[in-house]
């Protein structure tokens, strides 16, 4: 499928073959599987640590109060396969950065990173950086 992207800033929509949605535990569920159906691709589950069964990639984020890991299988995604990340809500931007970092590691290109909600005072969108977060719905 092609995807078409707003490309904030460069006036113009690139239009690319995306490979993969993959959907951050445990709300990123509920909005990645509908997404990867609807444009034929497949889904990857993006877990929280110790639920991925064989060897995994980890990323650790910050939480209010301490830290928190989430894992990808290694052979998840091939290196090179575009993706796009999935997940209800861009606080502080933690979460989905621990999620870019795990694509990284993997090569895969992130293509965008997808919320239904973002709080615009948190700033998380420019911890993204230079990947570039979409939002559906934004709140101060
Ligand atoms: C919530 C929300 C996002 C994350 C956003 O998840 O679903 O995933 O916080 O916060 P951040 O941008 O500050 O990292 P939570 O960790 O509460 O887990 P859940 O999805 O399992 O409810
Ligand atoms: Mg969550």
């Amino acid at each position: 499928p092609v995807l078409s992207s707003p490309c904030r800033g460069r006036g113009f929509r690139r239009h690319v073959r995306l490979a993969l949605s993959a959907g951050l535990d445990a709300r990123g569920f509920l909005f990645g599987p509908p997404l990867a159906l609807r444009l034929g691709v497949g889904f990857v589950p993006v877990r929280k640590k110790g639920k991925l069964p064989g060897p995994t990639e980890t990323a650790s984020y910050a939480l209010e109060y301490g830290q928190a890991e989430l894992e990808i299988q290694r052979d998840a995604v091939e290196p090179g396969k575009k993706v796009v990340l999935v997940d209800d809500l861009l606080a502080t931007g933690g979460t989905m950065r621990a999620a870019c970092e795990l694509m990284k590691r993997l090569k895969a290109e992130v293509l965008e990173c997808l919320v239904v909600i973002e709080l615009l005072s948190l700033k998380g969108a420019e911890k993204l950086l230079p990947f570039h977060c979409h939002s559906l719905l934004q709140y101060d």
